[in-house]
């Protein structure tokens, strides 16, 4: 069989349609970003465990190798929560925090990581490391759940209706902070630059 990569590309895509907002805090400093690779990753319902794929280029990556803590949230749809979760995928996904802090414009309060926990999400789990996995274009993290939350009862908001309702000027934004993060992961992998952006 060859490789049909739209075969690929549509068997993979969309396979985990809830983006995550993703903190952390290392020597002192706090930051975050947004996530569709987060997943549930035990089975024994008393142990939680979650994992989530870091792309080695984003600052929130070398901060969670090095502290081994993050807080991984579920953003809301509903009336209440909606623009919050607007704001929250626009403030930590559309740039890094090495041009700026992103977490002082949120609500926040200190997890039992002492992870900024944002007050806006729908839920949260926070995780310590476990163990990592090299991915040469990213490192997949383990974690297990040592904290949890539910603010409120409303749905989950799926990224569908979020790049529905995103403002056209951030999503051009973040198409364009997308390439060099897509370049930089060619070249962890030894691929040649300059391919498409889908
Ligand atoms: C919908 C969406 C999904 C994303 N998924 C991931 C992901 O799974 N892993 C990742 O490392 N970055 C992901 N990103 C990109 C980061 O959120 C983005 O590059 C962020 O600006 C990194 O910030 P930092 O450098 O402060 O860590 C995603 C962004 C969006 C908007």
């Amino acid at each position: 069989m060859s490789l049909d990569l739209d075969a690929a590309n549509y068997t993979l895509s969309g396979l985990r349609p809830f983006p995550v907002a993703v903190t952390t805090v290392s020597h002192g400093r706090v930051n975050g970003l947004i996530s569709l690779s987060a997943g549930a990753a035990a089975i024994v319902p008393e142990a939680p465990r979650v994992t989530i794929a870091l792309t080695k280029y984003n600052m929130t990556h070398d901060m969670i190798l090095e502290s081994g803590v993050f807080v991984m949230h579920l953003l809301g749809n509903g009336p209440d929560l909606l623009q919050g979760s607007l704001d929250i995928i626009m403030g930590l996904g559309g740039s890094s925090g090495r041009d700026g802090g992103k977490i002082s414009a949120l609500r926040t309060k200190a997890g039992v990581t002492g992870s900024p926990i944002l007050l806006d999400a729908l839920s949260y789990v926070e995780g310590r490391v476990i163990v990592s996995l090299d991915a040469e274009e990213s490192t997949i993290v383990l974690a297990d759940v040592v904290g949890s939350e539910r603010f409120s009862r409303g749905g989950r908001l799926n990224i569908g209706e979020a790049w529905g309702k995103l403002p056209k000027e951030w999503l051009e934004q973040y198409e364009h902070n997308h390439i060099p993060q897509l370049e930089n992961a060619r070249l962890r992998r030894g691929l040649p630059t300059g391919g498409s952006v889908q």
